[in-house]
């Protein structure tokens, strides 16, 4: 659970706020979304069983139920695997802190790290790179979260980019190695 752990939701937390406050969304339903937006993991669709999960506890603190449809649909809404668009600027908010805690620095070390909870190699790290991580900037809904998502994504292209290279290059230098073998014949 290292990559999807406690210190992911708080992440998630801070940059919540950060955007929520800059766009002017509604900081109670933000920042409730944000602490339940991971309740369930290691399911078919995490972001609709936490919506569920997090609609029970609610209700059993017996928040009124505006707020808790808001929260629920900010919550079952911030993966795109759940197929449900993010309608209200609440769940904007949420969908992006998500999103920028998996590019830059931190999204590349928890690529890696759930890898490795899953016995996944380089090679197939970067593939999931491809996919998904570096196409996450043009996923994003609001100013704030990409103007900070530049410089994360900057890093997240510079990384892949030395890493393939480094990967080609061991092969050139193998590719050269048996070239100069062959040399020897002549
Ligand atoms: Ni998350």
């Amino acid at each position: 659970m290292s990559s999807h752990d406690e210190k992911h939701v708080e992440r998630v937390v801070r940059l919540a706020k950060f955007i929520a406050k800059k766009e002017g969304a509604d900081l109670d339903v933000v920042l409730t979304a944000a602490r339940l937006h991971d309740l369930v993991r290691d399911c078919k669709n995490h972001a609709i069983e936490s919506a569920e999960r997090a609609r029970e506890i609610l209700k059993e603190m017996g928040r009124e139920k505006e707020f808790i449809e808001a929260v629920v649909h900010a919550i079952e809404s911030h993966s795109f695997s759940s197929g449900i668009e993010p309608r209200t600027l609440e769940a904007k908010v949420i969908s992006d802190a998500d999103k920028l805690d998996a590019i830059g620095a931190i999204g590349v070390a928890r690529a890696f790290l759930y890898s490795g909870e899953r016995g996944r190699g380089i090679e197939e790290t970067l593939k999931h790179f491809e996919e998904k991580l570096l196409k996450l900037k043009d996923l994003l809904y609001t100013e704030t979260a990409r103007n900070l998502a530049e410089e994360r994504h900057e890093f997240l292209r510079l990384f892949y980019e030395q890493i393939k290279k480094e990967l080609h290059q061991l092969e050139t230098e193998e590719n050269t190695e048996s070239n100069v073998s062959d040399d020897k014949h002549y």
